[in-house]
């Protein structure tokens, strides 16, 4: 897959434009959520983010956040940064690393609010698990995470929805006729201590996302 190209579903009138939307929307709501002061935001394979970078640039909270946006395709990364540099956001780092591993996070987790968007179509059953199941040790009490599981994936939603339950989490949004699957969850278990060395997921080779019909 070349994940630049995959961005131009971003632009004027593409297919990407109605999720963005929704993905804003309820980082709007989230944000709103969380208490003055400090806000720390990570955003897991952020892509160019569109999502966090042209939601927060408009708040009138964007002083007070910190996100820290992990990409691997250094292409996506000198875009994000692009953007966080043209929007003045001086609490924004992208780090181009490898979102799978916990390491990567060190020194911006525990967040108020994780972004897993795009991410779960292109993993196994046993990674969306073995992410969702890591998420406490990314979240603070409370925190927040929106995700997307794209629909016409066979039995995705349904599967990640299972996880966050799992894993200590309550659903505080999702609409059944949103095609994008997007969804806001909260941790109402208590976080768990944030450890290095911990694999949550790689994403998938396409033969093995074809026979999961992950590919849309
Ligand atoms: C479907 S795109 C989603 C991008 C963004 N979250 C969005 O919704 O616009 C998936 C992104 O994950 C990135 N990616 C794939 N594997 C990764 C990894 N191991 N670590 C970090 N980023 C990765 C890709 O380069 C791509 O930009």
């Amino acid at each position: 897959m070349d994940w630049h190209r995959w961005h131009q579903g971003y632009q004027e009138g593409g297919k990407l434009q109605e999720r963005l939307r929704i993905v804003q929307d309820q980082l709007r709501l989230a944000l709103a959520a969380v208490p003055p002061g400090p806000v720390q935001i990570i955003s897991v394979c952020a892509g160019q983010g569109h999502d966090v970078v042209g939601m927060v640039s408009g708040s009138e909270r964007r002083g007070d956040v910190r996100a820290c946006l992990v990409e691997l395709d250094g292409r996506n990364v000198a875009e994000a940064q692009r953007r966080i540099d043209d929007a003045d956001l001086q609490g924004f780092e992208v780090r181009q690393a490898d979102a799978g591993i916990t390491d990567t996070y060190d020194g911006a987790a525990p967040a108020d609010i994780v972004l897993l968007c795009g991410e779960f179509g292109s993993l196994t059953d046993d990674d969306v698990e073995s992410t969702v199941a890591t998420l406490p040790q990314l979240c603070k009490e409370r925190g927040q995470v929106i995700w997307t599981a794209h629909r016409a994936a066979p039995g995705l939603f349904e599967h990640a929805s299972a996880a966050f339950e799992r894993h200590g989490f309550v659903p505080v949004w999702k609409d059944p006729n949103d095609p994008f699957g997007v969804a806001r969850d909260q941790l109402v278990a208590r976080p768990r201590e944030f450890r290095t060395g911990q694999r949550m997921f790689s994403f998938a080779d396409e033969q093995t996302l074809i026979a999961l019909g992950r590919t849309i």
